[in-house]
């Protein structure tokens, strides 16, 4: 069945919205604070390892009451039990959305065109666990009989950065293998990555669900070249592995069959770390922390499906969100987390929330009249304060924030822990209460009412890593919904490559295009200096 189609303006939880809005929008944080002593209790969801304090955000009890009501008028929940059950969400691509189904528990079942599809995720799974344990403990090795010492990711977008993110996030949990990713067309990238590796002892795994992507082919057919300028023919079939859903393609490249590791067409790109393309993560961690990444995961989608609105984390910050983008019409939104092992989070959530929600068709096919994809960006946390944080305490635009914290260090160091968390917490205070006492000097007052999440969790693990990528994924989901506009494809993405490709012939002087002066001018002066 497909999604229902209500503009979420026409409803009547929104126009009760815009009127809270204006009874509102000037109230201070800090005197919500000071007259509700319980507030804080009031806006924190506690649950498993996770701690979600909201109360400093702009709102009160009767924004949350609208926010709930907002959700039942679009009716989320029937939305969610098509997410979770296999409906053909992804109506402009005509495919399920089924990243969730891939951290179902070995059991479970869940029908698809009449097929077990848990079977077939088992199937895969059991691959991938004996491949990395042959791997890992040296029983399947190079063409020269060497174990392998290292492992190189080629993909981009969703084929890098979900696995890249992860195994970064994870280096605490990694074994002896050292592994490197590939993703840009740029060949310094891909040149400054090979040159200190011994091909004898390397593995590749070529990443593109489509098999179709240029960076991706022109990386591994460039890498297969090296290789082979050290090996022979036959060392490719030991040395390169493919994760994949275009099968034919894959062994086209040359790729035996035994070496591919299928996926699914209802896998998005974006939210296929859970799947086969975390080859690369399972390698690094071990099989069984990537099952455990992935349980955790399937417990936040029980808890994102299960909850009621208020004790719900993904739908809260779903709704605080647009909240923010809609009726205070703020720009951007950051995510700090305060951890270097999340040092790639921002950028993997930037490409899960804008290459999904940014849309300005809505799901009856008509022109969108207001914001929908919010623009996230961030970095790790101390090191953010001392670069953008100046901005989000005095600057003109205010900038929710979400804050991510792990209570304990993973190497026990409760000297540097201390002093990370009590910035963690002074942050959100000070931008929350600023600074009110009355000041000479007007450049050193701070108005405060800056909004922030708290997500403090007790430890970094694959589990609670899971959850935490999960609870995005959700977010994402939520605020689509609402919005009325398809989160599963994208289309914007295919315009630039089209136009590059026509570009590429007349670089090569094999054809010649209509262009504006500004790019005629550019491709010659680009042409000049060869
Ligand atoms: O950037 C567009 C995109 O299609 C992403 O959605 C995807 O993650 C990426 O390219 C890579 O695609 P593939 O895995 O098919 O190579």
């Amino acid at each position: 069945m497909p999604l229902k189609t209500i503009n979420p303006t026409q409803t009547k939880a929104w126009k009760k919205l815009s009127s809270h809005f204006n009874d509102i929008k000037n109230c201070h944080l800090k005197q919500w604070f000071d007259e509700d002593k319980n507030r804080a209790d009031r806006f924190t969801i506690k649950w498993e390892d996770f701690y979600f304090d909201y109360s400093k955000n702009r709102i009160n009890s009767e924004t949350v009451k609208l926010l709930k009501e907002l959700t039942e008028e679009i009716d989320l929940k029937d939305a969610i039990s098509k997410y979770f059950s296999g409906d053909t969400i992804n109506q402009t691509e005509n495919r399920a959305v089924l990243h969730t189904a891939l951290r179902l528990p070995q059991n479970s079942e869940l029908i698809i065109d009449g097929k077990n599809i848990v079977s077939e995720i088992n199937i895969v799974k059991a691959k991938m666990e004996s491949f990395t344990n042959d791997i890992i403990n040296g029983n399947r090795k190079g063409y020269t009989g060497k174990s392998f010492t290292d492992i190189v990711n080629i993909g981009i977008g969703g084929s890098d950065l979900g696995p890249s993110m992860i195994v970064e996030a994870l280096q605490f949990y990694k074994n002896h293998l050292n592994t490197h990713f590939v993703s840009n067309i740029d060949g310094d990238h891909v040149n400054e990555v090979i040159k200190n590796l011994n091909p004898e002892t390397t593995l590749f795994i070529i990443v593109s669900k489509s098999f179709a992507t240029q960076e991706t082919l022109t990386n591994a057919t460039t890498i297969r070249q090296w290789l082979l300028q050290n090996l022979p023919k036959a060392a490719v079939s030991k040395h390169f592995v493919a994760v994949s859903s275009n099968i034919e393609k894959v062994k086209a490249f040359g790729i035996d069959e035994s070496n591919i590791f299928p996926m699914w067409n209802w896998v998005g790109g974006r939210f296929s770390l859970w799947s086969a393309v975390g080859l690369s993560i399972s390698l690094s961690v071990g099989y069984s922390n990537f099952e455990s990444l992935l349980e955790g995961a399937h417990k936040m989608d029980e808890h994102f499906k299960n909850n009621p609105f208020d004790k719900n984390i993904a739908m809260i910050m779903a709704c605080l969100s647009i909240w923010y983008n809609n009726f205070f019409e703020f720009e951007t939104e950051a995510v700090v987390p305060y951890s270097q092992y999340l040092n790639r989070f921002p950028a993997y959530l930037q490409q899960a929330i804008m290459e999904s929600n940014g849309k300005n068709v809505d799901r009856n096919g008509e022109s969108i009249d207001y914001q929908t994809g919010t623009i996230v960006w961030g970095e790790p946390g101390t090191n953010a304060q001392h670069a953008f944080f100046q901005l989000m305490h005095q600057g003109t635009k205010t900038v929710p924030t979400d804050f991510i914290g792990f209570a304990k260090s993973l190497y026990g160091n409760t000297e540097h822990q201390d002093k990370l968390m009590s910035n963690f917490f002074a942050q959100t205070e000070a931008l929350m209460n600023g600074k009110t006492k009355k000041q000479s000097k007007p450049y050193k007052a701070f108005e405060g009412n800056r909004p922030t999440n708290t997500i403090l969790i007790k430890k970094l693990t694959p589990e609670s890593l899971g959850k935490l990528v999960a609870l995005y994924e959700h977010k994402l989901f939520v605020q689509g919904i609402i919005w009325n506009i398809f989160s599963y494809d994208q289309f914007g993405v295919e315009l630039g490559k089209e136009l590059a490709g026509n570009i590429l012939q007349e670089l090569n002087n094999s054809k010649k295009e209509d262009h504006d002066s500004s790019t005629v001018r550019l491709i010659n002066y680009y042409k000049s200096l060869d």
